[in-house]
């Protein structure tokens, strides 16, 4: 990873580099960004990064091209308002509660497999996102023991493989790999537990339209409805069925192994810094208390806790680079991109970069303060992507990584075996993970 870092340094405009087989323009100019990342005819991603998991796993709104984008895009957002994220939060403090005894119980060795749990703590909350643990399938994942994390870890590590491994890039090896044969199993795994989300919720909902029952849970009692993302996209989507599969399994997919990671990264920014992890404590402790369930409007009141993710996510973005298909030659300054080819946004070096960061590599929550983000171009930072195919889930990732960070420092404290970021190397499979592992270990406060 440092080398793609050293040549983007290089070539502060665009810089031609070859992703496997294919010939990628990277732009580093966010001025360019901003121009390109919402063009009509850019909005399809690269197929070399996603066709194996639209293969797999259905070709939900991640992968889909352009046309089938626009329409399920617009249903789905429906799905992530701020209401229906706000009911979410019980959901977020259950698995965080969970995630918390997880930790103090193994947790006390660098060994530990941090990211494991975290999946399992994030694929619950993905699962019940879309059908509700009240009203579908309990899953435990966190509290029962399973393979599911490990079957995931394997999934993601060779999707990793196939785009970065020239041979692979020939289908007809690929096709007879042992690696095919091995993500083949993965998937399956992973679609039979989707299956059982989806399936029950289907049930669910048929015997309530046979009673002719609409009504749902209500969260606490309280005024927000808890409806679930399936009952909206069963009630008025006109989503096929199979295609209800497909969305479910993209996002799931979507929101786990990045969420996962992210939560990896802040764990690991948090033994670095004891002493910002003590001014999360307090702000948690004044705003929370040390034992009450957060609710949804202690969420923006929690505003360091937040920033904290953010600057997490700035050094440590869990996509290195988007990529999108050029479908026709597309102009950038002085340079042509040719139809067939694949234009790259540098999220890591941008959000690392010495030209729009003073002090790059230094942690700065306060770097997020209002007064302090005025004068930045919004390209510098944008860990979500940016624009009208941004990451659907990006206020639920950031809700529910803000409420997941509050549990665990008001109950733990968070130590690495990293003495600095400089020391922490990353690289990249499909996402960008920790070389080496987090090394992050806790004791009870
Ligand atoms: C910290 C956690 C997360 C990060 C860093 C992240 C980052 C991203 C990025 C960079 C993209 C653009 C990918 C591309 O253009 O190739 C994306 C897309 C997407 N993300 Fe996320 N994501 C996170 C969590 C989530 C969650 C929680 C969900 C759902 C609950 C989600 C669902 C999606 C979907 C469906 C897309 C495709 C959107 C589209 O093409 O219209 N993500 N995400």
């Amino acid at each position: 990873m440092r080398a793609g870092l050293k040549i983007c340094k290089e070539y502060p405009e665009i810089v031609k580099i070859w992703l496997g087989s294919r010939l990628a323009y990277m732009v580093m100019q966010p001025q360019d960004i901003a121009k390109l990342i919402n063009r009509p005819n850019l909005l399809n991603k690269d197929p070399s990064f996603y066709s194996l998991m639209a293969e797999l796993l259905g070709d939900g709104i991640l992968t889909c091209e352009e046309s089938k984008w626009k329409v399920h895009r617009k249903l789905l957002a429906r799905s992530f308002s701020q209401k229906i994220l706000d009911s979410f939060v019980s959901i977020f403090n259950e698995q965080a509660t969970d995630f918390v005894d997880v930790l103090r119980k193994n947790a006390t060795h660098k060994d530990f497999p941090l990211y494991m749990a975290a999946i399992r703590c994030h694929l619950e909350n993905a699962c019940a996102f879309f059908s509700a643990s009240t009203m579908g399938v309990q899953l435990n994942l966190q509290t029962t023991s399973n393979d599911i994390a490990e079957t995931l870890y394997e999934a993601i590590q060779l999707f990793g493989k196939k785009i970065f491994t020239l041979r692979y890039h020939s289908e007809f090896i690929w096709k007879h790999s042992n690696d095919k044969k091995k993500i083949e199993a993965s998937a399956s795994k992973i679609n039979e537990l989707f299956r059982r989300v989806v399936n029950k919720k289907l049930q669910d909902y048929e015997e309530k339209r046979k009673n002719g029952n609409k009504t749902y849970d209500f969260d606490d009692g309280s005024i927000i409805q808890r409806k679930v993302v399936l009952d909206l996209l069963l009630e008025d989507s006109g989503f096929s069925e199979e295609e209800l599969r497909e969305e479910i399994n993209t996002i799931v997919m979507a929101a786990t192994e990045t969420s996962a990671v992210t939560t990896t990264s802040i764990l690991l920014c948090m033994g670095l810094f004891p002493e910002i992890q003590d001014k999360v404590y307090d702000e948690v402790m004044r705003v929370v208390g040390p034992d009450k369930n957060i609710e949804y409007n202690d969420v923006p009141k929690l505003e360091y806790t937040e920033r904290v993710v953010k600057e997490s996510l700035r050094l440590f973005p869990v996509l290195a680079m988007v990529g999108r298909h050029v479908v026709e030659d597309v102009v950038i300054g002085n340079y042509v991109a040719p139809a067939g080819t694949c234009l790259v946004f540098p999220i890591l070096h941008m959000h690392r970069s010495e030209e729009h960061w003073k002090d790059p590599l230094k942690f700065d929550p306060d770097r997020f303060l209002p007064e302090n983000m005025a004068d930045r171009h919004p390209l510098t930072y944008f860990p979500f992507s940016f624009g009208v195919r941004n990451c659907i889930g990006w206020k639920y990732a950031m809700m529910s990584q803000t409420v997941l960070l509050a549990h665990v420092i008001r109950k733990l404290r968070i130590f690495t075996e990293y003495k600095s970021i400089e020391e922490v190397e990353t690289e990249l499979h499909a996402f960008t993970r920790i070389k080496g592992g987090p090394k992050v270990f806790v004791k009870a406060r």
